[in-house]
C-alpha cells in the first residue's frame, strides 16, 4: 500500500486556490467586518487572516455556513452574525462557475442562502477561484434551496421553465440532503442560461424557494480573483 501522491493537476489546482485566497486577504484592513464564504478556496484566505489576527489585526468574521464557522473557530477568527452586523465591509467567497461578466453559479456546498445574505449585506464582494471555474456561459446545474413541503411544487414550476430538477441526495445519509437551515436542495439543469439575472429572479420567486445558486445581482460590487500556479490576478472589478 503506497501513499496517495497528488497528481500534477491536483497540486496546480490547490496552488491556484491558495493564491486566490491569499490575494483576497490583501483587501482586508484592520477593523473590518468580513463575510466568510464556504468552500476550500476561502479556507486559504482564512489561514492568512488567522496569521494577521495573531499579529494584532482586529477583524470580525460573519460565517456563511457551519463549515465556515467551524473552520474560522479552529483558526481563532472572532465571529459574529448578521444579527450583530447588517453592513459588512467585505465578503470573501468561492464559486462553482464564473462567466466573463462575473455572473456566478454557487451552492455546490448547499450554502447559497446564507452566502446570498452575506453577499447582499457587504460593500465589496470578493470571489476567489481557480481558472477551472471560468466558463463562457453558465451551464452547471443550479442549486436551489427549498422548504421540504414545497419541493414537488417547486420542481413542477422548474419543469415549466424548461428545467430538469433533481432533489440532491445525501452522501453518508439516505434521502435528501438537509441544509444548514433544515431545508432540501434541488439541482436544476437548464439547456441554456442566456439571461442569468432574469433566471435568478424567476427561480427566487418560486414559492417555497429560499435562494438559488445563480448570483448575477452582485456583479456591480464584485471583484473576481483567479489564482494560478504562481500568483493571482483580478479578472473583473
Ligand atoms: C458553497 O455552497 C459554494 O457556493 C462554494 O462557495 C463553492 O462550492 C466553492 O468551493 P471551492 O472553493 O471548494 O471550489
Amino acid at each position: 500500500m503506497g501513499m496517495t501522491v497528488p497528481s500534477a493537476t491536483e497540486s496546480d489546482q490547490i496552488l491556484s486556490k491558495k493564491h486566490a485566497g491569499y490575494y483576497a486577504v490583501e483587501l482586508v484592513k484592520d477593523g473590518m467586518v468580513v463575510g466568510l464564504g464556504t468552500g476550500s478556496t476561502v479556507f486559504y484566505a482564512m489561514e492568512i487572516l488567522a496569521e494577521k489576527i495573531k499579529n494584532g489585526m482586529k477583524i470580525v468574521g460573519i460565517p456563511t455556513s457551519y463549515q465556515a464557522e467551524c473552520r474560522a473557530r479552529a483558526y481563532g477568527i472572532p465571529l459574529a452574525t448578521l444579527h450583530d452586523y447588517t453592513e459588512l465591509d467585505i465578503a470573501i467567497d468561492g464559486a462553482d462557475q464564473i462567466d466573463p461578466k462575473g455572473n456566478l453559479i454557487k451552492g455546490r456546498g448547499a450554502a447559497q442562502t446564507q452566502e446570498r445574505c452575506v453577499a447582499s449585506a457587504c460593500r465589496l464582494f470578493v470571489v476567489v477561484a481557480d481558472a477551472s471555474k471560468m466558463t463562457s456561459q453558465l451551464s452547471a446545474p443550479v442549486p436551489i434551496e427549498v422548504i421540504a413541503s414545497a419541493a414537488t411544487l417547486a420542481a413542477k414550476r422548474l419543469r415549466e421553465m424548461n428545467g430538469n430538477p433533481q432533489v440532491r441526495e445525501g452522501v453518508k445519509k439516505d434521502g435528501p440532503v438537509i441544509t444548514d437551515n433544515g431545508n432540501w436542495i434541488i439541482d436544476c439543469t437548464f439547456a441554456k442560461i442566456t439571461d442569468p439575472l432574469a433566471l435568478e429572479i424567476q427561480i427566487n420567486n418560486i414559492p417555497g424557494v429560499l435562494s438559488c445558486g445563480i448570483f448575477a445581482e452582485f456583479t456591480g460590487k464584485s471583484k473576481i480573483i483567479i489564482g494560478n500556479r504562481e500568483s493571482a490576478e483580478i479578472m473583473l472589478h
